[in-house]
């Protein structure tokens, strides 16, 4: 590991004391570094002690290698700030917490095959009918997984789900035909959601909409997180879904962004901005408006030179 020399633009970005900052460049031009680096000033400035600061990533290897980084910089036994994936983050709250939603704390997690096999065995359970062919009960297994999945990565619980149903009109058959099979759906999203929390197997979207609804649900909770992180930095914006970013912002401002606690908003947020606008699922390039519109006094630096290609 070489010790690298920051660009102007970088020691910016990384010496940025309060408020948010949104920070955009393509790849390659440094970000995940610098998100290191200011991890690393924050705590050596003692802006926040090291366990008020957290740092989330999209992925495992960004989160390895911050930790791998900051690891390196700092003196052997320092305490560590809480550097991680969004998941990874969701299940140490829920680990420690969940039990104030009614969850089993010792929930095991369910790959995407452990996924197919648990709908598999409840396929007759769920109030299935136009998915569940009765020449091919399991046909439509996968796509109400990916359905389901994608409702939880946009943030619509599944009483959400029912109540969007419930209003849809039902005139003519081409839209009675549409609520039959949304409102099947939706059914079965519940009580899909709801045979998981009773055998304590979540799937890796659960621990992030879990979490939230924790956050949402018990202020005392959200309270404890608010008080103890002084500093929010998150890597690869660009691919957090919607939900991950409403997570994110219920931290930092409170339920329904209010910021009713008048709480410090030491957010900062990395993004790619070229490589988000090909992507369409999840959030993408909106991340980035987004977090303009709800930040309006946001510093924005942009980050120009490559140091890959
Ligand atoms: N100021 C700098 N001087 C030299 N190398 C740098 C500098 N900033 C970043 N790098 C190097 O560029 C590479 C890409 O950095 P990284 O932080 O992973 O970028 P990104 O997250 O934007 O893709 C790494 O090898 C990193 O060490
Ligand atoms: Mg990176």
């Amino acid at each position: 590991m070489v010790q690298i020399r920051l660009n102007e633009k970088q020691k910016e970005a990384v010496e940025h004391k309060e408020g948010p900052l949104l920070i955009i460049a393509g790849a390659g031009t440094g970000k995940t570094s610098v998100i290191t680096q200011r991890v690393i000033h924050i705590m050596k400035s003692k802006w926040a002690k090291p366990a008020e600061i957290l740092a989330l990533t999209f992925t495992e290897k960004a989160a390895e290698e911050m930790v791998e980084r900051i690891d390196i910089e700092m003196e052997y036994g320092y305490e560590e700030p809480w550097v991680s994936t969004f998941h990874a983050f969701c299940d140490r709250v829920l680990h420690s917490d969940g039990h104030y939603i009614g969850l089993d704390t010792n929930y095991s997690l369910m790959t995407q095959a452990q996924s197919y096999i648990f709908m598999r065995k409840h396929i007759f359970d769920f109030p299935l009918d136009i998915f569940r062919p009765q020449g091919n009960p399991t046909q439509f297994i996968n796509d109400l997984i990916k359905h389901f999945s994608r409702l939880q990565d946009e943030d619509c619980s599944p009483d959400d789900y029912l109540q969007f149903v419930k209003e849809l009109p039902q005139k003519t058959d081409e839209e009675k035909q549409r609520y039959k099979e949304l409102k099947e759906l939706a059914e079965t999203y519940k009580m899909y959601s709801e045979f998981k929390i009773e055998e304590s197997k979540l799937d890796f979207g659960d621990l992030i909409n879990l979490t939230l609804k924790l956050f949402r649900d018990r202020p005392s909770v959200l309270r404890k997180y608010q008080d103890k992180f002084k500093y929010i930095l998150v890597d690869e914006f660009q691919d957090t879904n919607y939900t991950q970013n409403v997570l994110v912002n219920t931290l930092v401002l409170g339920k329904d962004y209010k910021n009713e606690r008048k709480l410090p908003r030491n957010l900062t947020v990395v993004g790619d901005d070229d490589q988000a606008i090909y992507k369409f699922r999840g959030a993408a390039i909106s991340n980035i408006l987004q977090f303009k519109e709800r930040y309006p006094d946001a510093k924005e630096i942009v980050l120009t030179q490559n140091y890959r290609s």
